[in-house]
């Protein structure tokens, strides 16, 4: 099939190049040249494992191709993908992406006279897709929907960091369709995905899966964060050891019988158990980040207030998230100041590595990302900081000049070359994305004259692996 997809960010090429890969033959558009020339010569503007390789394979096999000529990509093609940003603007979804790419494809269908079908993939509210997108389409467009002009949602679940295996091996795939030939155009692009469950459903319904998904995940997040906290404030008790024991209930880690036996093993009384991936949401740390559960939970609070429904779980949810930063630089400024002789000292003569500037492992997407306000809370305590990532430190430089320019200046905050130089002669080395690349921090630390303290805002090491050690939901010793 023929497939044009508006935007080329995380979720617009990632789902073009592997579409592209599975029987279509896509068109990626941006509004951006230099992302649509790099995309060309076979370099993604964006870190994702494996999108590089693909990209490349699917250019040469002549399948995929990017361009900034909307007009020309609708034309040409039986179905646009609309995969551009939907922001939240502090008070609401911000859709003014949505609607410019509405107005323009309804435009580009004037000039094509073969019957058209536009699928939303951005998450977008419920009544988005029909309310917003197929009005503005029938209006510019001159068409009707179901006439000659096909309409449907179809939410993009991929997590990035894992966004190509993801969308190659998706859990199931929403077909959220107006219109049968629109139906009937999203199987055929699904095609070569044969045994993935299919769920159809009305547009409200997609759009209103994604959001539930979401939120409920950044539910586990922010609950197991509380539980954390209180952990925290009380002696002998590590989150980490409360959770397994949660998760050891075989309603989350189901019991297998010796069929499965090459799933994976939980060791001790030799029964196999499933531990699903939800269990990673059970886990305490510095917080959620990202470009989709902040903004998506506040688009569904706000989404709840305009339906006056008070969504009073998700506002905890975002409560809690907002304050974990503050939780680990709290942490780190207690444990600096517990373990220098001298407590008046000058906290701009100690220096805090931070490790970690993405919002996770595996993506260079720094949006939203929790080491930024750990960063800016340790720099107003007068802290000097020495901040390293694998690969965001292109991104996580321009969010941190963006978000400090408030307060002054990037003062005391330096961006290392390499975690070596970053821990070198520091006091305290600050944990905030679980790079396996940090993996061998515990054998670094150990060669260090000093034995600086090491604060894990992902608990991604054990308390023993240090001589100093404090974490996210454990009262640090005294
Ligand atoms: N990032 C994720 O992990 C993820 C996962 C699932 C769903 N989503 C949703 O998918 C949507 C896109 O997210 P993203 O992270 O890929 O966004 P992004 O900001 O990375 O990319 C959006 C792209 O759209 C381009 N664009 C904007 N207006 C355009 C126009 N009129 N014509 C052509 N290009 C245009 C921008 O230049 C940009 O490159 C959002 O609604 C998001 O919530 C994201």
């Amino acid at each position: 099939m023929k497939v044009s997809v508006i935007g080329t960010g995380y979720v617009g090429l990632v789902s073009g190049v592997c579409l592209a890969s599975r029987g279509n033959h896509v068109t990626c558009v941006d509004v951006d040249s230099n992302k649509v020339a790099s995309i060309n010569n076979g370099i993604p503007p964006i870190h994702e494992e494996g999108l590089e390789d693909l990209l490349k394979q699917v250019i040469a096999d002549g399948s995929f191709n990017a361009s900034i000529d909307l007009e020309s990509a609708v034309r040409n093609t039986d179905l646009t993908l609309l995969a551009v940003g939907t922001p939240f603007d502090g008070e609401h979804i911000d859709l003014s992406y949505i609607e410019t790419a509405s107005q323009q494809i309804g435009k580009a269908l004037k000039s094509k006279s073969e019957f058209h079908t536009v699928v939303v993939k951005s998450t977008v509210v419920p009544g988005t897709t029909e309310n917003v997108v197929g009005k503005i389409l029938s209006e510019y467009s001159d068409r009707e929907i179901g006439a000659q002009l096909g309409l449907g949602m179809n939410p993009e679940f991929l997590r990035e960091g894992e966004a190509v295996t993801d969308f190659m091996n998706p859990d199931r795939i929403v077909i959220g369709a107006v219109d049968q030939t629109t139906s009937e155009a999203m199987h055929q692009m699904y095609a070569e995905f044969p045994d993935v469950d299919k769920l159809e459903t009305s547009p409200r319904t997609a759009e209103m899966i994604k959001y539930t998904a979401n939120s409920l995940l950044a539910t586990l997040i922010s609950f197991s964060n509380e539980i954390g906290n209180l952990c925290a404030s009380i002696s002998d008790v590590d989150i980490e050891e409360v959770m397994q024991g949660v998760w050891l209930d075989k309603r989350f880690s189901p019991l297998l019988n010796e069929q499965h036996d090459d799933l994976i093993r939980s060791g001790g009384n030799n029964k196999s158990r499933c531990i699903p991936g939800m269990t990673s949401y059970l886990r305490a740390g510095c917080g959620f980040g990202g470009s989709c559960f902040p903004k998506d939970v506040s688009a569904l609070i706000a989404y709840g207030k305009q339906h006056d429904n008070t969504m009073q779980m998700l506002d905890a949810v975002m409560s809690i998230n907002a304050n974990q930063p503050k939780k680990l630089v709290d942490l780190t400024d207690n444990v600096l100041r517990r373990s220098i002789d001298d407590p008046v000292t000058d906290a701009s003569t100690l220096k805090v590595a931070l490790l970690g500037l993405a919002f996770k492992a595996g993506t260079d997407d720094v949006r939203d990302s929790a080491a930024i306000p750990v960063i800016e809370g340790l720099q107003q305590l007068g802290y000097r900081i020495s901040a390293y990532d694998p690969i965001a430190m292109e991104n996580a430089r321009s969010a941190l000049e963006t978000a400090m320019s408030g307060n002054g200046s990037m003062d005391g905050v330096t961006m290392a070359n390499g975690i070596v130089e970053c821990i070198e002669n520091a006091d305290a080395i600050v944990v905030t994305t679980a790079w396996p690349e940090f993996q061998g921090l515990p054998k670094m630390v150990e060669k260090m004259d000093s034995q600086p303290y090491v604060i894990d805002g992902r608990r991604m090491f054990k308390p023993d692996d240090f001589k100093h050690y404090a974490g996210i939901g454990l009262q640090p010793s005294s």
